[in-house]
C-alpha cells in the first residue's frame, strides 16, 4: 500500500524566512524544501498583474497607499523587502518573471486570482490568461484559486483543463455549490476554522483539501489523519515528511 505524502506549499514564499512574494522568497521556500509555493497575483494601476497580496504597499514595501497608483516601470524603485530588511533590494515581481523562476526551479504554483476593489474580476482574468497560458509552466504544475465567486466563474471558462481550488474561510453550502458548478479540483480552507466533517465532506464531493496557514507541525500531523492533501505555511522549513 502506497500512502501519499501530504503536499507543502509555502505560503508567499517563505515569508518566516524572507521578504513575502519575492523572488528571493521563492527560491528560499524551495531550498527549505516546498516543492509548491502559494502566490498572489494581483493588478498594478496599469494591468499590470504582479505577485503582490495587499491592496496597499504600506505593508511590504518602502511606500505607502494603493498598488493602483504603481505602474510597471515603478517596480524597479519599490523595494518590497520590508518585513526582511536584511534581504537587500527585493522587486515586486511580474507574474510573467515568477513564471520564469517556478520554471527555473521546477516549482509548482496555487496561483491566488486576488481582487482588490480597483480591479473589475473579467480585467484580473483577462490579464492573467496570456501570460499564465504562454507562460513556462505546464498546467499540471498550477492550481488556480480564489476567493472570489466571480473571478473563479470566470477563471474556469478561461482556463479549461486547469486546476482550479476555491478559497473560503468556511466550508459553506455556498462554497461547496459554487466549487460543484466550476468543477473544482480542490477546497482551499481555512485552518482556524477547519472541521474533520469539512474535509470527509469534501473528498466524498471527489475534492481535496488544502489548508492555510499551517504553520504547527502537532496540528498538520491531525490533519493528514484527517485526509488533509495540501499545507501552505510561512514556515516550509519546520515540515519534513
Ligand atoms: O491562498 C490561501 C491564502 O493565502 C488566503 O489568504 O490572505 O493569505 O491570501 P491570504
Ligand atoms: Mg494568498
Amino acid at each position: 500500500m502506497s500512502v501519499k505524502r501530504p503536499q507543502i506549499m509555502g505560503h508567499r514564499g517563505a515569508p518566516s524566512l524572507a521578504p513575502e512574494n519575492t523572488l528571493l522568497g521563492f527560491k528560499t521556500a524551495f531550498q527549505a524544501g516546498a516543492l509548491w509555493t502559494e502566490t498572489d497575483v494581483s493588478l498594478l494601476g496599469d494591468g499590470t498583474p504582479v505577485i503582490f497580496h495587499d491592496a496597499t504597499m504600506d505593508r511590504c514595501t518602502d511606500r505607502s497607499g494603493s498598488i493602483a497608483a504603481l505602474s510597471l516601470d515603478d517596480l524597479q524603485r519599490v523595494n518590497a523587502n520590508q518585513q526582511h530588511p536584511a534581504a537587500g533590494f527585493q522587486a515586486i515581481p511580474t507574474l510573467a518573471a515568477a513564471l520564469d523562476c517556478f520554471a527555473d526551479l521546477g516549482m509548482g504554483v496555487n496561483l491566488e486570482l486576488k481582487r482588490h476593489d480597483h480591479v473589475p474580476p473579467a480585467a484580473l482574468v483577462d490579464a492573467v490568461h496570456p501570460v499564465l497560458s504562454s507562460g513556462p509552466l505546464p498546467k499540471e504544475r498550477v492550481l488556480l484559486s480564489s476567493f472570489d465567486f466571480d473571478v473563479l466563474k470566470l477563471a474556469c471558462a478561461a482556463f479549461p483543463g486547469w486546476s482550479i481550488a476555491v478559497i473560503a474561510e468556511n466550508a459553506t453550502s455556498e462554497v461547496f455549490e459554487v466549487a460543484q458548478q466550476i468543477k473544482a479540483d480542490a477546497l482551499n480552507l481555512w485552518w482556524e476554522t477547519l472541521s474533520y466533517d469539512d474535509v470527509q465532506r469534501t473528498r466524498a464531493q471527489g475534492m481535496t483539501v488544502n489548508v492555510w496557514t499551517a504553520n504547527e507541525p502537532d496540528k498538520v500531523r491531525s490533519m493528514i489523519d484527517w485526509g488533509v492533501a495540501g499545507f501552505m505555511s510561512d514556515c516550509p522549513q519546520n515540515f519534513r515528511f
